[in-house]
């Protein structure tokens, strides 16, 4: 596999602004940032063969040109193995530095035990470590989740994975899903912020709209219709997607969700540095910056080259821009998720200056 690592230091940082109502901030800074990606390129034409569609239609309907797809024998946990130590490596840390470890996900290796014990494992961890599962939105919650832990609980560093092997629940002969998704996955070292400006992550807003939890879904393989040759038969193990409704929806959400953030902090949208969203479709960003007032030029995107990685999409994105030299210490980030549930997550900015750990 090829790994594309991140290279600077940097901290989503506040001001000393007097908090709003949804404002807590944490103390906060991003340490390190590195990536696994399998090196398998699947491209449009390669889909085109197998199911009724075309390059045009994936490009212009999506914004996709090629996703990469894991091997056989490969799972999920293999990948995040690999983008944390990506992570580690940019921080100058090592395992023995993390103190507690997030992996987002929502396609394990297997049902039991977690991704978080295997990367555990593989890394000598004995530390606080689980998955979370909230879809797409997963490690923008994640972010949140460990952030909120290295305030309870202290610590040196915390280590955030974002993994998904989606290729694994692609039905081979719906063109509606299979063009969309990718395998990979991205990390973070999250580190404990300081100095007088308080650095940290300023804002968030995290929710789930039940009434839309069958939007999109995997029925089978649970406890609701375990995999049973019959449910398995049935296709039951691939994903279902109403992909229009999930599209109206998503831009609706995200849209509310960035205001309440930027409101929440007190930032205008044009103070934003770096706008990371959730990489499911290029026409749902270019629908949504018009709304939130975020221009193309400030947008993260590399849908084109990786899909819909679901919780690996925006720490891949993120990654993706530090190694591009696009962040810098103190810069404001706003990240912006969205995905089955249907779940949101929306975390940032940052004014002031930043502080290194
Ligand atoms: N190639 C050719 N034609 C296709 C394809 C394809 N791959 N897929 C669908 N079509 C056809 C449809 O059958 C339909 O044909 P019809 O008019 O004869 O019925 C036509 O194209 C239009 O279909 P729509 O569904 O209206 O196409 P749309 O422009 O909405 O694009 C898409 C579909 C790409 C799925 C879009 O709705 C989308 O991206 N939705 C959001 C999906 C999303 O974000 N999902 C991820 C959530 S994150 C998570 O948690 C995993």
């Amino acid at each position: 596999m090829t790994i594309a690592e991140g290279t600077s230091r940097r901290l989503i940082t506040s001001s000393a602004l007097p908090p709003p109502p949804v404002v807590a901030r944490i103390p906060l800074g991003i340490g390190g940032l590195g990536a696994a990606l399998p090196p398998t390129r699947i491209t449009n034409d390669y889909l085109a063969a197998q199911v009724e569609t075309s390059d045009q239609w994936i490009v212009e309907r999506t914004g996709i040109r090629e996703r990469r797809v894991l091997a056989e024998g490969l799972a999920t946990s293999d990948l995040a193995i690999a983008a944390a130590r990506a992570a580690l490596a940019d921080a100058d840390m090592d395992a023995g530095d993390v103190d507690t470890l997030v992996v987002a996900t929502c396609t394990p290796d297997q049902p039991l035990p977690s991704v978080a014990s295997f990367v555990a494992r593989e890394l000598g961890l004995r530390v606080a470590a689980f998955d979370l599962n909230a879809a797409c939105s997963g490690w923008v919650y994640g972010l949140v989740n460990a952030a909120s832990m290295m305030t309870a609980m202290g610590g040196r560093a915390s280590l955030l994975i974002g993994a998904e092997v989606l290729s694994r629940w692609m039905d081979p002969a719906d063109r509606t899903t299979l063009p969309l998704f990718g395998d990979g996955a991205a990390a973070a070292v999250l580190v404990p912020g300081s100095g007088a400006s308080g650095p940290g992550l300023l804002s968030w807003d995290l929710g789930v709209d039940g009434d839309a939890a069958d939007l999109l879904r995997v029925p089978a393989g649970g406890s609701r219709f375990p995999a049973t040759p019959e449910n398995i038969a049935a296709g039951g193990h691939y994903m279902k997607m109403q992909g229009q409704e999930v599209f109206r929806r998503a831009v609706r959400t995200v849209e509310a969700s960035c205001r309440t953030v930027l409101d929440a902090a007190r930032v205008d949208p044009s103070e934003v540095v770096l706008f990371v969203p959730h990489q499911a479709n290029a026409r749902i960003v270019d629908a949504l910056l018009p709304r939130i007032g975020v221009p193309a030029t400030k947008t993260m995107m590399n849908i084109e080259r990786y899909g819909n990685t679901s919780a690996a999409s925006i720490p891949l994105a993120l990654c993706e821009a530090a190694a591009a030299g696009r962040l810098a210490d103190g810069d404001l980030v706003l990240l912006a998720g969205f995905g089955a549930g249907m779940t949101w997550a929306t975390a940032g900015p940052a004014p002031a200056t930043s502080v290194t750990r």
